[in-house]
């Protein structure tokens, strides 16, 4: 998620865009760029955050201009740095643009390119995008907008652009295809922004562009609106915006953390985009590919990490057992530094983690080296420091996470698990191909099934208010989801403060039962595959001494209705795959009991985003 800002009109661009840049840092800021055309073309970029890039604007001439480009940048294609950063220019210097999003079939745009004399500075998609346009307009002989249009049929992936060429700069041309776009009309003069945060105090009338649509402003005409497949005008849709500024950074949700859990669906889909290739019975993932044989021939896979990431290499312990049959363990990374661990050189070491700067994690990555492990890892934060110190590695692609509580970072850590393990089951052969297809198909589905396990939303509210003053819990999984427990535990201490935990279901006669009386509330994963039987045991176990039972099930489950206090459903899936699914309603509960018990749910006490000391 990168953020964008554009600006044509009568005003100085330089300021607009600058502070529109600040306000959409929330949604990346590993780089930041910013064009303007004043006669000439004035580009500076720079890795670093927005008052960086502020600062090489250094003197008032270079400030100047009433058109122009910005960008903060999330990584994607491309190691934070100042080449990456964005805008980028066609190899001719006369076309700008700055793009969010991932093109999936930018290598073999790239490589036809290369061969008709095209060079590339960079290592980015959006380079790549730029001077596909460029071709097209050089060949065909037409203008910008026409020239976006048609090289954005030849395009795969997700993106929102924004293009000017500097031979006319009356003109901006921008399109949408999966990452938001938003206009904002002013008296001759247009905002464009990946949110109406960087325009929202100059004009409130806005239209969002739909995917596929594209637009095309020219200095004193109206804006056409047309679709990207067929070039046909759109009439356009323009509201008058009511949101605060707050507001509009969250995307309307009242906290960062509430945003992120809605975000799952789609940053799911960004996670699988370009790999899970299930028309053709494909996974692809570079990382594994390039390293294939490491991977067929490992003895062990050792999952390091912390918090959230831990719990997400717990899920990967089962996934990679069950569908690799390939032996793993799963530590904690402040354990495993300092615990001189056994390390053979067929091992591999998997770190897990959002931030990529996790201090245990990067320390246990360092000594597992020493000992000649390979090390791959999997991270959200492109070009962070785990990933530099890792051989190689899956980057999660979930996109800025600002809530200190981790949410998508959990269950995209855990797609991309999924992708690894079934990518080998199939190369080893420890799944059938009827199988590897099931699985394959089934994870296509995750991202539907976890908006329909959203639903829930209003009832899990009800819930929480109901356990808001509890003064412990007790979370119980079993199989795949004895993990999701943990994390369940997790999200309710680190936010709302109550006491709880996390238990394998089976172990609660070995303990925690003692706990169990009609204050404990206890959360039970009780779908409908696995030890289903078993966990409907120890419901009864929890009952019969008045425990207050929530239940998440599998929809349709009339069984465990029957004895629970409270019962969540969730859509079917696999075994392997439950987890994707019962963690939401755990995610959504301890937000809602954190809300009611006025918690500061995106920064909560003692915490940190991202613990980089020991
Ligand atoms: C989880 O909600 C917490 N934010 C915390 O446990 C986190 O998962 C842990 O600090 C690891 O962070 P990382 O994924 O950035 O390495």
């Amino acid at each position: 998620m990168c953020g964008i800002v554009g600006y044509i009109g009568h005003r100085d661009a330089f300021p607009i865009i600058i502070n529109g840049l600040k306000r959409l840092e929330y949604r990346g800021y590993d780089s930041a760029g910013l064009a303007l055309y004043n006669d000439k073309l004035i580009l500076k970029k720079s890795k670093g955050k927005v008052k960086d890039l502020e600062q090489l604007f250094d003197n008032q001439a270079q400030k100047k201009g009433l058109i122009g480009l910005g960008h903060t940048r999330w990584a994607t294609h491309g190691e934070p740095n100042d080449i990456n950063a964005h805008p980028h220019v066609s190899n001719s210097g006369n076309l700008v643009i700055v793009h969010n999003g991932i093109i999936e079939n930018y290598d073999s745009i790239k490589q036809t390119l290369l061969q008709r004399g095209y060079r590339f500075k960079s290592d980015t998609d959006t380079e790549v995008l730029i001077n596909l346009i460029e071709d097209v307009m050089n060949n065909e002989q037409i203008g910008l907008g026409k020239a976006v249009q048609i090289a954005l049929n030849q395009v795969v992936g997700a993106y929102a652009i924004v293009v000017f060429d500097r031979k006319n700069p009356e003109q901006i041309v921008m399109a949408r295809l999966g990452s938001p776009l938003a206009i904002g009309i002013g008296k001759d003069e247009y905002f464009i922004a990946s949110d109406a945060t960087p325009f929202i105090e100059f004009t409130k009338n806005a239209l969002y562009l739909e995917d596929e649509q594209m637009a095309i402003i020219q200095k004193g005409k109206d804006p056409q609106i047309r679709n990207i497949k067929d070039d046909k005008l759109v009439v356009p849709y323009i509201q008058e915006l009511q949101l605060s500024l707050d507001q509009i950074e969250k995307g309307g949700y009242e906290h960062f953390m509430l945003k992120e859990i809605y975000e799952q669906p789609g940053v799911i889909r960004d996670t699988m985009r370009g790999r899970v290739l299930a028309d053709q019975n494909l996974i692809k993932l570079s990382g594994i590919d390039n390293h294939l044989s490491k991977f067929l021939n490992a003895k062990r896979i050792i999952m390091i990490g912390a918090g959230t990431s831990w719990h997400a290499g717990l899920v990967g312990e089962y996934l990679f057992e069950e569908l690799a049959r390939v032996p793993v363990e799963v530590e904690y990374s402040s354990e495993f530094r300092y615990r001189n661990p056994i390390i053979n050189e067929n091992d591999i070491v998997i770190p897990v983690s959002q931030s990529g700067e996790t201090a245990d994690t990067l320390a246990a990555i360092k000594l597992a080296k020493q000992k000649n492990a390979f090390i791959y890892a999997i991270c959200n934060v492109v070009g962070s420091s785990i990933p530099r110190e890792s051989h190689s590695g899956t980057y999660t692609h979930a996109g800025p996470e600002i809530g200190v509580a981790s949410t998508k970072a959990f269950t995209t850590q855990v797609m991309v698990m999924a992708m690894m393990a079934l990518k080998l089951a199939k190369e080893k052969g420890t799944v059938s191909i009827s199988e590897y297809n099931m699985y394959l198909s089934e994870l296509e589905n995750i991202p539907n099934k976890i908006e329909k396990t959203l639903e829930s939303d209003l009832y899990i509210q009800q819930i929480a208010h109901h356990y808001k003053d509890a003064a412990n819990a007790l979370y119980l999984g079993r199989g795949f989801n004895f993990p999701v427990a943990l994390e369940g535990a997790l999200k309710l201490k680190e936010i709302s403060y109550i006491h709880a935990e996390g238990y394998p279901a089976a172990e609660m006669k070995h303990g925690p039962i003692a706990l169990i009386d009609e204050n404990m509330p206890v959360v039970v994963i009780a779908t409908k595959k696995g030890q289903y039987e078993k966990i409907i045991s120890n419901i009864q176990e929890i009952k019969s001494r008045k425990g207050k039972i929530i239940a998440i099930v599998t929809e349709g489950d009339q069984q465990v209705k029957a004895l629970a206090d409270h019962v969540i459903e969730i859509p079917e899936t696999l075994e392997a795959f439950t987890p994707f699914l019962a963690t939401v309603p755990l995610q959504l509960l301890s937000y809602y009991i954190a809300v009611y018990r006025g918690c500061n749910v995106d920064q909560p006490r003692n915490l940190a985003k991202s613990v980089t000391v020991e």
